[in-house]
């Protein structure tokens, strides 16, 4: 047996695959499943403050009617329907942490500062062992700067981090324009860095003219934006990074440990072939330890970060030339 313990958020773990945030943790059933075949923590479905807004919102429109403006009523109703679904949400974490025996993460998309706060505290008072803030808003505002869009990351980590002491993940998309800078200081106020989110893509249906959802699964390819950024800023990062996107195998889990992750989370994957693929992937990452001789996931952890390379050009580089088209040369 080798020994596959590690971290996410700086959270002790037993292996590195954490269930990223999704519907595979809806239920308690899909939780213990997930537990059952070896995942070493488990991030619940986001609870989006947008979405449950739209949910009151819609109630309130189908009980009162288009013209009534009962706001008595409404601001009863927006009550409810919110108590509701935080009590819910509160119940699921506490149900999941009886029933199994790994870290427990909530996950929380909101709209406004204080709910970021508000929510983060209710769950962590039900016993979550970590948050992981969902944060993205498309940067389409063609009158708002790169300075003012990044200032709303760090502000909602501060302020959340002021009010629980359970360890705070950021989970990022990839779209800022100056990511080195962002995410080496972004490190050092969270816990742990998730990088990065797929975020629901957009398509056409051109013979009818619709606009339609993209793909939901991601593919194994999509894993090297990750691998590029966690090799480029595990050797500065403060906290732990935690690969996300693209992890469909036991080499892509290997590859962004080697990269300087610490742990790394999975979704697609999971739903493509079922929740017994972890105990596969566990399996081969194993033998290929004993392979290599390696009997700690510490003795090859960054080995392939840039920090360590002697070639530390290759990481940066980005564009199809021919001269440098074999990286091991
Ligand atoms: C059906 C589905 C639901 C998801 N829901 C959430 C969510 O609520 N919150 C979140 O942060 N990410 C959500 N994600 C994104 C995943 O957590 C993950 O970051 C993404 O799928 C990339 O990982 P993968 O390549 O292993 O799928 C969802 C993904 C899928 C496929």
């Amino acid at each position: 047996m080798k020994n596959l313990s590690t971290t996410y958020l700086g959270i002790p773990i037993k292996n590195p695959i954490v269930i990223g945030s999704s519907g595979l943790a809806a239920t308690i059933g899909g939780i213990k499943k997930l537990a059952d075949a070896g995942a070493a923590a488990i991030v619940l479905k986001s609870i989006f403050e947008e979405e449950i807004v739209a949910e009151a919102e819609q109630t309130i429109g189908q009980q009162l009617g288009m013209d009534d403006n009962n706001l008595e009523f409404f601001d009863y109703y927006d009550y409810q329907v919110k108590h509701e679904a935080l009590q819910n949400y509160v119940a699921l974490i506490k149900e999941a942490k009886e029933a199994v025996d790994i870290p427990i993460i909530a996950s929380i998309n909101c709209t406004s500062y204080s709910e970021w706060v508000s929510y983060a505290k209710k769950f962590e008072a039900a016993g979550v062992d970590g948050i992981e803030l969902n944060i993205f808003k498309l940067p389409y505002d063609e009158s708002a700067t790169a300075e003012s869009i990044e200032k709303i990351y760090f502000d909602i980590v501060d302020k959340v981090k002021q009010y629980v002491q359970v360890p705070v993940g950021l989970k990022l998309g990839s779209y800022f324009t100056n990511m080195g800078s962002v995410l080496t200081r972004l490190s050092e106020q969270a816990g742990g860095l998730i990088l990065f989110n797929r975020f629901t893509s957009l398509d056409f249906d051109i013979e009818n003219d619709q606009v339609v959802s993209g793909k939901v699964y991601s593919n194994p390819e999509d894993f090297s934006m990750s691998l590029r950024w966690i090799s480029i800023l595990s050797p500065k990062a403060k906290c732990d990074l935690v690969a996300s996107t693209g992890i469909h195998d036991y080499s892509s889990i290997i590859k962004m440990l080697m990269a300087g992750a610490s742990s790394v989370e999975m979704v697609s994957a999971v739903y493509k072939e079922g929740p017994e693929v972890i105990r596969w992937m566990l399996g081969e990452v194993e033998k290929w330890m004993e392979r290599r001789g390696y009997e700690s996931i510490n003795d090859f952890k960054g080995r392939l970060s840039q920090g360590q390379s002697s070639n530390p050009e290759v990481f940066e580089r980005v564009q199809f030339m021919r001269y440098f088209s074999g990286y091991n040369k």
